[in-house]
């Protein structure tokens, strides 16, 4: 489903929840269910948080959210006591003064060894379909282990390191972290998967409703400035960025090759193609979404970029040239002919898309 329509869906739920309010209130009125009972088919849902105007996230079925499920997963994505080398967190990498990245050009993983690539963004993340830049990871809930047995947080189990299931046991000698494993999960505990369940649930929770883009986009008119407006106008028209950059979330979730890293025909890191194994996908990366996006500098997957201006002047040039450059996309964008005046107008929209951050940091057992 592309994201006009999950837009569209998800006004077509309103509507629908709209005439279900309607037919209870007719229901009260000829002595169906009590107060109470139309309290708890109430259609705005507090829990689990949604992203006004979308679709509803789509959570697995293996894996409902619950309070408590995002309550433990949000304690142990702040823990350092999670990490390989007792050093990082999850939050550490995506923090919040730097729209939920790291500030660095590629990341710094467990026992100080580079990353491959830059630290993306965690906003709205529980609406991806697939994760990484390159897309290799099709569960948010595999992703939290990849990370945190990988090299980000480095629980290997190698070379010392201790393993996912050793944090586990450590974890479970902390009585706060002990009991809350054990409410939720039950006997089994602290487990690799138990983990990914709660920190994945924590971070479907990670949503800009608070953003002025989200009221914007929701028909909050005086959310935008009249020149971040006039940058939209140009973004969403003339310039043809939405062609990648669609919808709320501000990305299409596809991959594309939009040049950063391609050399004449080496391309630094294969991205999509490692995953696909299709030659057209050599250096596709996927489409990030531009929320927080003067914040998280230096920028694109190998934070080549340092500055947002610069980002979009490339963006707004056509991309890079080389044989897998996605032309059907940016031939529109190259042919605008942008200038230095139109490229500042789209800064001034970026600049406008910050999320506003909402999430308190959470006390540790
Ligand atoms: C050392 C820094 C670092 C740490 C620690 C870290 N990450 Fe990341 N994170 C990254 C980098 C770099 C990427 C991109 C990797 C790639 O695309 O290959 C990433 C990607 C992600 C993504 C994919 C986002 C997307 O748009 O597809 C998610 C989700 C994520 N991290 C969650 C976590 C969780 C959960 C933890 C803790 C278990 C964690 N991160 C710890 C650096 C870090
Ligand atoms: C062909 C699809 C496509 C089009 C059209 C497109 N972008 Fe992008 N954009 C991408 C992809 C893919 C990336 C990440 C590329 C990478 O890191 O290799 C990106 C990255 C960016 C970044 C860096 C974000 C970050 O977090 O690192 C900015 C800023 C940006 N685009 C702005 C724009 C603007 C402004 C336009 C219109 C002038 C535009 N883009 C048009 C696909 C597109």
């Amino acid at each position: 489903m592309n994201r006009t329509v999950r837009e569209l869906a998800s006004l077509a739920n309103i509507a629908l929840v709209a005439l279900l309010a309607l037919s209870l209130v007719a229901l009260v009125g000829c002595g169906g269910p009590s107060m109470e009972e139309t309290a708890e088919v109430a259609p705005m849902e507090t829990f689990p948080p949604q992203l006004p105007g979308y679709a509803a996230m789509t959570v697995p079925e293996t894996n409902p959210m619950t309070p408590e499920k995002v309550a433990l997963g949000k304690q142990l994505y702040y823990d350092k006591r999670m990490s390989g080398d007792g050093n990082r967190s999850c939050y550490g990498c995506h923090v919040q003064e730097k729209g939920l990245t790291d500030g660095r050009a590629k990341a710094l993983g467990a026992f100080d060894k580079e990353l491959t690539r830059s630290a993306p963004t965690m906003w709205n993340v529980g609406y991806h379909e697939n994760w990484y830049w390159d897309g290799r990871s099709g569960a948010l809930e595999a992703q939290v282990k990849g990370a945190w047995g990988g090299g980000n947080m480095g629980a290997s189990g190698n070379d010392g390191a201790p393993s996912m299931d050793q944090v586990c046991v450590n974890l479970m000698e902390i009585p706060g972290y002990a009991e809350q494993f054990t409410a939720i999960y039950g006997e089994a505990g602290c487990t690799p998967d138990n983990v990914g369940s709660a920190v994945a649930s924590f971070m479907r929770t990670i949503i800009s409703s608070d953003s002025n883009w989200t009221r914007f986009r929701n028909g909050d008119d005086a959310a935008f400035s009249a020149e971040a407006k006039a940058g939209y106008e140009l973004f969403s028209g003339r310039a043809k960025c939405i062609n990648c950059h669609d919808g709320l979330l501000i990305t299409d979730l596809q991959f594309h090759n939009v040049g950063i890293g391609v050399d004449g025909d080496t391309v630094a890191d294969p991205g999509r193609m490692n995953v696909t194994k299709d030659e057209k996908d050599n250096g596709a990366f996927k489409t990030p979404t531009l929320l927080d996006v003067s914040k998280s500098a230096p920028y694109f997957h190998d934070g080549s970029v340092a500055t947002l201006a610069e980002a979009v002047h490339i963006m707004a040039t056509g991309g890079i040239a080389n044989q897998w450059l996605d032309e059907e996309n940016l031939r529109e964008v190259r042919e605008a002919n942008l200038t230095a005046e139109d490229e500042a107008s789209l800064v001034a929209f970026l600049n406008a898309l910050d999320a506003n951050y909402n999430i308190e940091e959470p006390m540790l057992p």
